[in-house]
């Protein structure tokens, strides 16, 4: 049967990815099937804290074995950023034209347009927390690419590829996406986690 668990998120993108990556043996609830239907917060300075935030909010709401996740777009010229501000880069919202945009007017004319994706993925699991983190090296392009995807894709190329993420399946983005790693590092300490607890009867 397959194991039941809470991801903290309500991004339809990042449930389906996260669910392919996963596989059938995994079934993922999302916190408004548990009854959570407002914004969870996540308030805190570092990816770290605000993966925590969100997971220990819905475990507290719902009481079930529970992971979130959190990602950052870390810029070398820009010092880091937009980083832990990544979702709310141009405006309030999650408005990811506008973020690209500004992203794009803050690396004009910089020559060094090397960038990085980090996610850290924090699971409440019995009376465990556990942190997995999953990063993914590549540059920031002049101009939008591709129509897949989410948030920063059209804009970043991971190294080893000529296509931005937005330009790639599902899968292809997957196999070297910085949640791909995090979320294939979840599952097999899920699965080590779940072995033992049955063969703990
Ligand atoms: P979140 O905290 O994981 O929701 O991510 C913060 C922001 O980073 C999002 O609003 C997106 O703009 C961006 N982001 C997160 N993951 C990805 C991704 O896989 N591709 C492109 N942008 C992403």
């Amino acid at each position: 049967m397959a194991m039941k668990i809470v991801f903290a998120t309500n991004n339809a993108h990042k449930l389906s990815e996260v669910q392919a990556v996963l596989g059938p043996s995994f079934e993922l609830v999302t916190p408004r099937m548990c009854g959570v239907a407002e914004d969870i917060p996540e308030d805190q300075p570092t990816l770290e804290g605000n993966a925590l935030q969100k997971a220990r909010y819905v475990r507290a709401r719902t009481g079930l074995d529970c992971f979130a996740d959190d990602t950052g777009l870390e810029v070398e010229a820009l010092d880091g950023a937009p980083g832990v501000h990544s979702a709310r880069y141009a405006t309030d919202g999650h408005d990811f034209a506008a973020n690209n945009r500004l992203l794009l007017a803050n690396l004009a004319g910089k020559e060094n347009r090397r960038a990085r994706f980090r996610t850290v993925i924090a699971l409440l699991v019995g009376e465990e927390e556990h942190l997995f983190e999953g990063i993914v090296e590549g540059r920031i392009l002049d101009h939008a690419c591709g129509t897949e995807g989410f948030g920063y894709d059209p804009l970043f190329v991971p190294d080893g590829y000529d296509r931005t993420f937005a330009e790639m399946s599902a899968d292809e983005k997957n196999a070297v996406s910085h949640r791909g790693r995090a979320v294939r590092k979840l599952s097999e300490f899920l699965s080590r986690y779940e072995a033992a607890k049955s063969s703990n009867g």
